[in-house]
């Protein structure tokens, strides 16, 4: 028996119901299977910034340590200004435990939940590694003037050699690795941003050259949008900056089923990775147990696969892949549970 001591943090909105659902997968995997699971909540988010004024404390992040991973629900709250609650929890955790890698699946399970016409799993099936800690948002930047009419506003793009080289030699890895195919897609704006990306042109051939395995591709990113709703098929493995990586994995997103069905494992490949939907608090629908569980369900699922046990992975895996097939799914997917009967489903699968 192997226990993992997972630290969660629920956050705002829905973050919270949509983690509960996936702590009650987790306790019933652990039923079925040799390994089992201690969790500990952290109370962290809009309400605890807003009664006391703490983001992430220092005793905070020093108590994470001890963990196996952080299982995170969603971090953002519209009675807080836009970034506060952003870039001080959730950024300030991916960057503090350098989780230079972001996961995002993008797979299509079955053919009825993807808005694409003629399009089925065969053909909408990628890994997208978004680079994770820095290019736009390394929070470099400032004000001149500000409030004036004079006012000057820089945002600057951070690519370092060093986080480039790593998320690259990953992402090569990875395509070696994933499929078949073995091929990697570079997705950038080459063409416009001539310093940071020409930086990622460079190293993404001096990689290449130690994976001669796998076939080099590039895409600008406007076409990237098109071809991911024209052509998924074409893509496999895909790297791409921060900022892009964040836009194209929406997109990707609904094209395999919706932001209830998207995973983001936010990965430290030699220290401590945190796993959480792709998806936001939603504040439109929360407290009203109709938020869609599944995306919360499979970065569960990703957690245990990343920490090492596929197989007991892919028993959540495959209730999900059941619970579509049989449509037992939230409204948002064309279905008629809530949030709790979603979990409760695909626990009485496991
Ligand atoms: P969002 O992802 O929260 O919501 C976008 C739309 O998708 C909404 O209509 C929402 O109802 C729907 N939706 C999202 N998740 C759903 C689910 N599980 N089931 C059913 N429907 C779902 O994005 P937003 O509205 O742009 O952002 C809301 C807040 O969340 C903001 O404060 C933003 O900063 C934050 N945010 C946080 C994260 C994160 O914690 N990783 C990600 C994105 C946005
Ligand atoms: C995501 C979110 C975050 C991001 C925000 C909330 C900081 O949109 O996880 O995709 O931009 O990375
Ligand atoms: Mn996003």
């Amino acid at each position: 028996m192997t226990t993992l001591n997972i630290a969660v943090i629920g956050g705002d909105g829905i973050g919270p119901e949509v983690t509960d659902e996936g702590v009650k997968v987790l306790k019933k995997l652990s039923e079925v299977t040799n390994l089992s699971f201690k969790f500990k909540k952290f109370d962290l988010g809009a309400k605890r910034y807003l009664a006391t004024g703490e983001l992430v404390t220092d005793a905070v992040k020093e108590e994470l340590k001890a963990y196996h991973a952080i299982y995170l629900g969603a971090i953002g709250d519209p009675k807080v200004k836009p970034g506060i609650l952003e870039h001080g929890i959730l950024l300030d955790l991916r960057f503090y435990f350098d989780q230079y890698i972001n996961l995002r699946p993008i797979k299509l399970l079955d053919s009825k939940f993807t808005p694409l016409k003629n399009k089925g799993p065969e053909d909408i099936n990628m890994m997208i590694i978004r680079e994770n800690t820095e290019g736009l948002y390394a929070g470099v930047g400032g004000f001149f003037k500000k409030g004036s009419t004079d006012e000057i506003a820089t945002q600057q793009m951070i690519n370092t050699y060093k986080g480039v080289e790593r998320v690259l030699r990953y992402a090569y890895d990875y395509a070696e690795k994933r499929s078949q195919r073995k091929k990697l897609t570079l997705c950038d704006k080459s063409n416009v941003l001539t310093y940071g990306h020409d930086l990622w042109q460079r190293v993404f051939k001096s990689v290449g050259e130690k994976f001669p395995k796998v076939e080099q591709d590039h895409i600008l990113i406007d076409a990237m949008t098109m071809k991911m709703v024209r052509n998924p098929e074409v893509f496999d493995t895909v790297v791409t900056c921060n900022m892009f990586g964040d836009i194209i994995t929406d997109l990707g997103a609904e094209i395999q089923g919706g932001m209830g069905m998207a995973v983001s494992g936010n990965v430290n490949p030699e220290g401590l990775s945190m796993f959480e939907p792709v998806h936001g608090s939603a504040p439109d629908i929360a407290g009203q147990n109709k938020a869609n569980p599944l995306a919360a369900i499979m970065a569960a699922a990703m957690m245990v696969d990343v920490l090492g046990y596929p197989k007991e992975s892919k028993k959540i895996d495959q209730a999900i892949k059941k619970a579509l097939d049989e449509k037992q799914v939230t409204v948002d997917m064309g279905g008629t549970l809530t949030t709790t009967e979603a979990g409760d489903y695909i626990c009485s699968v496991l």
